[in-house]
């Protein structure tokens, strides 16, 4: 979390959150000026998510259901879209990572953190992980440049990329 290096007041978008483990941390981190979108494809995983949330008494997360490729975020508004491991889930990583990019703000950041592609002591198959090479070549197809990668994780990396035309 610290890594994400978010402040109050911030709008994350997070894609894949799953019942919502880092939503509430997210959430946490913007603060109540702030708000997470939390994007899931699965009705199922939003209504744990949901009853999540009202356990937590959490009111700055809008639970989102995913249409496909499409996460259904409103454009311009994210300062962060999170893909905490999920990419290697996306059926067309490339068509989702340019439908998200659409969601940044002008300095907006899209961080993917997701299974290293080596033999690791838990994690899924490896024929099924995202080689960094390929995330980014994605994130390229969809506008988005290489920031910086961070491999503080035991058997993840954290990668941030920003948009392109904006670089300046
Ligand atoms: C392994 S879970 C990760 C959950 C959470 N990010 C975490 O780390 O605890 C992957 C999630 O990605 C979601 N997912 C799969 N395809 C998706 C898509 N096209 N758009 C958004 N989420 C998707 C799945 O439904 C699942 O909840």
């Amino acid at each position: 979390m610290a890594a994400l290096d978010l402040r109050r007041g911030q709008v994350v978008g997070e894609i894949g959150s799953g019942p919502g483990y880092f939503t509430l941390r997210l959430a946490r981190a913007v603060g109540p000026s702030g708000h997470v979108y939390a994007v899931d494809p699965e009705p199922g995983v939003l209504e744990a998510l949901r009853a999540r949330l009202v356990r937590a008494r959490v009111r700055n997360v809008t639970p989102v259901l995913a249409l496909g490729r499409d996460p259904v975020l409103p454009p311009g508004t994210c300062d962060l879209a999170l893909i905490v491991n999920a990419y290697h889930h996306f059926d067309d990583g490339p068509a989702l990572l340019r439908r998200v990019t659409r969601a940044l703000t002008a300095s907006g950041r899209v961080v993917s953190i997701d299974w290293d592609d080596r033999e690791t002591p838990v994690g899924p198959p490896l024929g099924r992980r995202v080689p960094l090479e390929r995330f980014l070549r994605d994130a390229g197809r969809a506008g988005l440049w290489r920031v910086s990668e961070h491999r503080f994780l035991p058997h993840h990396i954290f990668s941030s990329s920003g948009e392109r035309n904006r670089r300046a």
